[in-house]
């Protein structure tokens, strides 16, 4: 008889949106007239700009006509994308060649299947909290995980792992914190892996979000990452591409590990995305394509500004009530500290049946995040305006003094 994997059985039963949805059920249901602003999930709201448009219509006109038209494409990328993102790692003082460039249909994939190039019996070190894709992915494919302690005295960047790891998850800037490593803190954990024979994936989604120039926005501009760094990448957070789908994982051909010459890994990962993944859309890559463009790159950066704007008035709008809210600045949420004696799950519960606000409870990413909510900047102005405006008015200032 066929056996189930296990291991379903060590992790949450629904991912945690589904969570959320569910909590939040009975009150919708009983509140029919009720609007409910909506800042839990991390999803963009605001129309994709006119370059990306231009090049997916492109991507769409192209497969209209016999001489343009094109069925399957490699696996890895067209390679006009793969050129165009090594040249914009290039134009940010980084090496990386396109040869190193796996197109995807987005991050979450990747980093759910990245672990696959390694064995089954390595060691995953993740921070708590955490995007929960790292730790559920791994712990489904039976993967020992450790955790890494983000903290509010360490500003939620993570410890280095206290425990043997070879896999290391990190991301910067930091979904659900906000949190943005500085230079010297990604140097820290690069010397760590190179000195422990560990891997890194970095997650980099957010990097977009990154106001200060002197922040890392790679961790390939650590020197030595290629020899112990796999970078994740996506089009989502940076140009409105959740629904449309494309971001890409850079593997280097220096990277080392256990029984690896040199290339193994990137041959690996090539091996395992032409054997169960047929690429990315061909109309997403001219999407793409567009966007890395510099006038896409000017017209995306201007909509990051407008979601960072969100951020700044969802943050200072929460203080000025005297909450205290971390992140916001290099990336697009906010985490909230639960006033004294509320754990996460009763300050959602609270903001959603007073406020009428959904924010996500802290605890959904990990034990550390009990006593936090993340509360997301993806939303139309007026709809931040509001639930901003909502919490402050439904709590008032007294109950926050005791926060
Ligand atoms: C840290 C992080 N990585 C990856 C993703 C997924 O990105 P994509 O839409 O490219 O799959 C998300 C989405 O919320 C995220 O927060």
């Amino acid at each position: 008889m066929a056996k189930i994997n296990p291991h379903f059985n060590e992790i949450a039963q629904g991912y945690f949106s589904a969570e959320i949805a569910k909590r939040a059920k009975p009150f919708i249901d009983s509140h029919p007239g009720v609007e409910l602003i909506k800042l839990g999930i991390g999803n963009t709201t605001e129309p994709l700009v006119p370059a990306a448009i231009e090049g997916l219509r492109k991507g769409v006109e192209k497969l209209g006509k016999p001489e343009t038209y094109t069925g399957y494409g490699d696996e890895q990328g067209d390679e006009r994308l793969r050129k165009a993102i090594a040249e914009w790692y290039g134009a940010r003082g980084m090496d990386v060649e396109p040869g190193a460039v796996f197109v995807s249909d987005g991050a979450k994939t990747d980093c759910a299947n990245i672990s696959s190039i390694f064995s089954d019996d390595s060691v995953v070190a993740i921070s708590d909290p955490v995007y929960p894709v790292y730790r559920d992915s791994n712990i489904i494919e039976g993967r020992k995980v450790v955790y890494m302690q983000g903290l509010e005295e360490n500003g939620f960047i993570p410890e280095l792992p206290r425990e043997k790891a070879d896999i290391i998850f990190l991301c910067s800037p930091n979904n659900p914190t906000g949190a943005v490593a500085t230079k010297e803190q990604l140097k820290a954990f690069v010397d760590h892996a190179r000195e422990h024979n560990a891997v890194i994936i970095f997650d980099a989604a957010y990097s977009e979000y990154i106001r200060d120039p002197g922040l890392p926005k790679s961790i390939y501009e650590v020197d030595g990452a290629k020899t112990c760094a796999i970078e994740i990448q996506s089009f989502s957070k940076s140009a409105g591409f959740t629904g449309v789908r494309l971001g890409w994982t850079v593997v280097p051909k220096e990277l080392q590990a256990e029984g690896a010459s040199p290339g193994t890994l990137n041959q690996f990962w090539n091996r395992r995305q032409t054997t169960m993944f047929n690429g990315a859309s061909n109309i997403a890559q001219e999407g793409g394509l567009a966007i890395l463009s510099p006038e896409g790159q000017k017209q995306t950066h201007e909509q990051i500004d407008y979601y960072m704007k969100n951020a700044s008035i969802i943050k200072e709008g929460l203080e000025g009530a005297g909450l205290k809210v971390f992140g916001g600045v290099h990336a697009p949420y906010i985490w909230l500290k639960c006033p004294a004696g509320f754990s996460s799950w009763e300050f959602f519960d609270e903001l959603l049946t007073k406020a009428h606000v959904i924010t996500t409870p802290g605890v959904t990413f990990g034990k550390n995040g009990e006593g936090y909510l993340r509360l997301s900047a993806f939303g139309h102005r007026e709809n931040i305006e509001k639930a901003v405006r909502s919490i402050r008015e439904n709590f008032g200032t007294e109950m926050f003094k005791h926060a």
